[in-house]
């Protein structure tokens, strides 16, 4: 596989997409907003098959936001079925002979109707031993809330609040075992967060890309992992041999 001149050596572990445009690119077609969020469906597949050939860890893919229920209701229907029927059901036997693990971060037990629940719950199942990628689809997901949740957790847990550090917070995630993502991809030419994994994207390096989410093919994901490469992360430092270690 041609990777497009990306150093395999440092690969990032962990990136995660917002995946936007797709009512953009279907009206630009004068197609319903809905087929834009089928044809997101194969750009997501693609993206996968991507992250597999990069041999990325962990993708991460913003698919339903906290917000997303003020769309019209015939809108997140759609949505949902697409999500449940296409990606959990259609998909999902090709994901796992493909070594992809589903998982799911997002408040499951809020407004998600049952037969949705119960796809995600299958899919999650079937391919909870592979370790090729970890899929994590955010869905019905909302930074604030998953804040608001860990508190939440920590307060009825009795810790006393001298013991909370960061660490604590960490532990009471949606997945505190995954790493932060080092690099957010936004597509569709926004360049905002929109409530996306807040807590753990404070060092991540952002891209940004025209392209409309249903265009999006693995080679914008290579295009955004040499962006990546050419950054310098410095975490507060200096970027000079001084750092670290040396009282100031
Ligand atoms: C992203 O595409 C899909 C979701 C937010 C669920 P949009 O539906 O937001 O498409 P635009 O941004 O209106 O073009
Ligand atoms: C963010 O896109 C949510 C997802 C991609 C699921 P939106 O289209 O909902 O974000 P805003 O409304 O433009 O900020
Ligand atoms: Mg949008």
């Amino acid at each position: 596989m041609d990777l497009d001149g990306v150093d395999p050596k440092r690969i990032p572990r962990h990136v995660a997409c917002v995946m936007d445009g797709n009512g953009r690119w279907a009206t630009k077609q004068g197609l319903p907003r809905t087929e834009g969020h089928r044809a997101g469906e194969e750009a997501l597949f693609d993206a996968s098959c991507g992250a597999l050939d990069l041999g990325l860890e962990y993708l991460t893919v913003y698919a339903f936001s906290t917000e997303n229920w003020r769309r019209p209701p015939a809108e997140v229907r759609f949505l949902l079925n697409v999500i449940a029927d296409q990606l959990l059901t259609r998909r999902r036997d090709e994901l796992h002979q493909m070594g992809v693990k589903i998982r799911f971060i997002g408040r499951r037990d809020w407004r998600v109707p049952r037969w949705v629940v119960k796809r995600m719950d299958e899919a999650a199942r079937l391919t909870e031993n592979n370790r090729a990628l970890t899929l994590t689809v955010a869905f019905n997901y909302g930074g604030r809330a998953e804040i608001v949740d860990a508190v939440k957790a920590i307060a009825s847990s009795g810790l006393a609040p001298s013991k909370i550090d960061e660490r604590t917070i960490r532990r009471h995630l949606y997945a505190p075992d995954v790493p932060d993502p080092d690099l957010v991809i936004r597509t569709s030419g926004e360049f905002r967060v929109s409530n996306f994994l807040l807590w753990e994207l404070a060092y991540s390096e952002l891209v940004f890309t025209d392209v409309l989410w249903p265009d999006f093919r693995r080679e914008h994901l290579f295009d955004a992992v040499r962006e990546f490469q050419a950054r310098d992360r410095r975490y507060g430092k200096t970027g000079s041999r001084h750092d670290d270690g040396i009282p100031s």
